[in-house]
């Protein structure tokens, strides 16, 4: 080891101005910072005051300017429609700077929101690039989340228009969007003004008077100039499951956002110009975000938006396919994509059809990594698989293997060491620091790094409350887990009622919400159970109301399309079994751990506080016999 990442993390822990002024160089300020580091107001942190910038002049104008317009920012690799788009980094430019000016046409400015509910198209990263262009602030929703949660979101961030699809593609089948804009207008009580439809041609939307078409709107388009914004001014705001119904919007600023993830590019993923990134994800999430539009965008590197799956689009062999075609440096996906491709290719045949040469690392993130997965993948890619473990919130790694300051050793099942900016520390229940090897909460000493959550859209008292609150003078992750001697992190998992379903971040609050609506429900729990495909699904468990008599599956069926066209698809919620009554604490707290533990076949204790374990005894046998039973 050369002792560079010893020295950089020391360094950030010491001198932290110092270590983010130097990164904050790789950025073009309309006006440098007064300030590297404000922690006058904890525990919110401000990063850059003073600085002013453009995080699409960052992310485009510039690399124009500095003559690599004839570079390739951006590829669009489509084996759901057969199609590849390549925009230079002039196109890009150009495209957006007219998006902009789409934007601006329908009334959007400086500090308005914008919805963006789009699949994996490039419109989609354009909307994204013309709202930081125009200092307007993007939430992007999820295609795969039904109306219900689209409209709770229009409702909470108040945009002043919507950029839309006609439909996405997953796998085989064209999923309407159209439908559940307008449902979702229909359910919000906040007007959203007007919307942009992009017509695909595998749907054509029926159009009202409130919607524009993309095509028809760029055709007219004025192309508009990058609006300098505060360092502080937000970004966007990224809605993410908490532990109740009710999203989180998480709010990032221009500044930090920018500096963070430009370091984080050559340091973390050993990505620099000219170099490609293919980041298997969506946009909707925040892997999609930070690592497929703007850190690669950020450091003029070529970054892939690939709308396919793993597998099935059509077959197992894509992503080394892409590899080859765009001679991929750095894969960064799930780690059920990688258990989706040993599933259906346990010998990795495809990949004697491709030179996958040009590929040296792959990134695995947003779920536990088994070590089952990462043996497979070492073994057949013969290139280091490096997990590395981060959140929503915090907008890029916490904890990763740096390959460009300083590859490490790789440990199964650790995700490496903590990355320079954060103090983590792990914390007993009273928030007594523990010794290395001992397992508690993962939190991260206050202030936080640059390019995390600045607080919760419109909602500061959350913000304090759902993170701050627990340890005086931390952010809690909400992670369980321990740091061994070598300073290698361990997540354990959420220690909430947070789920990951196949990389995605469910709340089992929002599937409860929906549960309980069913006139036949008297009350319900829905908990995360172990799968070996997707990490974990959900499993609901409902009571009925007196009198109530009705056939199980009929009942089960009602309520799994309920919780499909309310919270959608993705939530893959396939299981309800109807029990006489829940476990519950003495103080009517439903025991969703306890379940939890049982359903994953841990010697789970019974604990004291509970109100009558005979329910516990009744449930027992449910909840061991798995999914389906
Ligand atoms: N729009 C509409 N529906 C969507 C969607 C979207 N953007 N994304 C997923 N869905 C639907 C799927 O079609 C599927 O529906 P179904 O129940 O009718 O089959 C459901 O949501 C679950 O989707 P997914 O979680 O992707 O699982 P899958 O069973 O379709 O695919 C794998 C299996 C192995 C391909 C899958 O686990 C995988 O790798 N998913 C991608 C993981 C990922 O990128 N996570 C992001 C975190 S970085
Ligand atoms: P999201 O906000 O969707 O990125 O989800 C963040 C959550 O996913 C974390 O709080 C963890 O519970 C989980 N997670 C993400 N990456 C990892 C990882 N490498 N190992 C274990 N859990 C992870």
């Amino acid at each position: 080891m050369s002792g560079e990442y010893r020295r950089a993390y020391d360094r950030s822990m010491t001198d932290p101005d110092g270590f983010w002024r130097e990164a904050a160089v790789l950025i073009d300020w309309y006006r440098e910072p007064e300030t590297i580091m404000d922690t006058s107001a904890l525990p919110f942190s401000r990063w850059f005051a003073g600085g002013e910038l453009n995080t699409c002049h960052n992310a485009l104008d510039r690399h124009v300017e500095a003559g690599r317009g004839d570079q390739v920012a951006l590829i669009h690799d489509s084996p759901v429609t057969d199609d590849r788009q390549r925009f230079t980094y002039r196109e890009l430019r150009d495209e957006v700077a007219r998006f902009a000016g789409v934007l601006r046409s329908v009334g959007v400015d400086k500090g308005d929101r914008v919805i963006i509910y789009m699949p994996m198209v490039p419109q989609a990263a354009i909307a994204m690039l013309a709202c930081a262009r125009l200092g307007a602030i993007h939430s992007v929703v999820f295609g795969g989340f039904a109306a219900r949660e689209l409209a709770v979101r229009i409702d909470d961030a108040q945009p002043s228009a919507i950029v839309s699809a006609s439909c996405g593609i997953e796998g085989k089948r064209v999923i309407e969007y159209k439908p559940l804009l307008d449902k979702a207008i229909e359910l919000s009580s906040h007007d959203p003004g007007r919307s942009i439809v992009l017509q695909r041609p595998q749907a054509e939307a029926t159009m009202t008077e409130r919607d524009l078409d993309w095509a028809e709107a760029m055709r007219d388009a004025e192309p508009v100039e990058c609006v300098p914004v505060a360092a502080t001014d937000p970004l966007y705001v990224l809605y993410t499951s908490g532990t109740t119904g009710k999203p989180k919007g998480v709010q990032r600023d221009n500044g930090g956002h920018a500096v963070a993830l430009r370091w984080s590019m050559e340091n973390v993923y050993d990505v620099g110009p000219g170099e490609v990134m293919f980041t298997a994800s969506d946009v909707g999430w925040v892997v999609g975000h930070s690592y497929i539009v703007y850190a690669p965008l950020l450091t003029g590197a070529t970054t892939v938006l690939y709308e396919g799956k793993p597998v099935g689009t059509p077959d197992a062999g894509q992503f080394w396919r892409v590899v080859q075609e765009h001679r991929v440096k750095a894969l960064f996906t799930a780690p059920t994509a990688f258990r989706g491709i040993k599933k259906e290719d346990p010998e990795a045949s495809y990949l004697e059809q491709y030179d996958i040469s040009s590929l040296e690392t792959l990134f695995l993130a947003g779920e536990r990594l088994d070590p089952e997965t990462w043996t497979w993948a070492s073994e057949k890619l013969g290139i280091p698989v490096v997990d590395h473990w981060w959140q929503t919130e915090t907008g890029w790694p916490i904890a990763a293997n740096l390959r460009g300051l300083e590859p490490m050793e790789l440990k199964a099942g650790s995700p490496s060491v903590i990355v320079p900016g954060y103090q983590v520390e792990i914390l007993d229940v009273d928030g007594t620091v523990l010794p290395h090897g001992e397992e508690g909460a993962i939190t991260i000493k206050l202030p936080l790094p640059p390019g995390c959550l600045q607080t919760l859209w419109n909602d500061d008292e959350r913000f304090r409350e759902s993170y701050m609150s627990r340890y005086e003078g931390y952010y809690l992750t909400g992670d369980g887990g321990y740091l061994d001697e070598d300073g290698y992190l361990y997540v354990m998992g959420r220690t909430d009622d947070v789920i990951n379903v196949a990389g995605h971040r469910l709340s089992t609050g929002s599937m409860e919400e929906v549960l309980s609506n069913h006139p036949d429900v008297a009350e319900c729990a829905v908990i995360g159970v172990h799968d070996a495909m997707k990490g974990q699904v959900p499993r609901g468990f409902v009571v009925l109301k007196a009198g109530v008599e009705r056939e199980e599956s009929e009942l089960s069926a009602e309520l799994v399309r309920m919780v499909r066209d309310e919270v959608g698809a993705v939530a893959s919620f396939k299981d309800v079994a109807v029990v006489p009554a829940l476990p519950k604490t003495r103080s009517g707290k439903v025991l969703r751990k306890t379940m939890r533990g049982i359903a994953d076949g841990a010697d789970e204790a019974v604990p004291s506080t509970i109100d009558d374990a005979s329910v516990l005894d009744t449930l027992r046998p449910v909840l061991q016999k798995g999914p389906g039973a």
